[in-house]
């Protein structure tokens, strides 16, 4: 599902960039480019990143 409409985004993307090595959620959202236009996704993306971790 898209999280960020600005950027495209999709809980894919944040789970793809926690594999890939992302050790934290601002590292996320700066790989990303994540939220950084409106910033109405930054929650959700957030309870996406979060239910990842607690998923391992
Ligand atoms: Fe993500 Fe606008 S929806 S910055």
């Amino acid at each position: 599902m898209y999280v960020c409409l600005c950027k495209g985004i999709t809980d894919k993307h944040i789970r793809d960039s926690v594999d890939a090595g992302a050790g934290s959620f601002r590292e996320v959202r700066r790989q990303l480019d994540l939220a950084s236009q409106c910033g109405k996704c930054g929650i959700v993306a957030r309870e996406v990143y979060d239910s990842y971790l607690n998923s391992y």
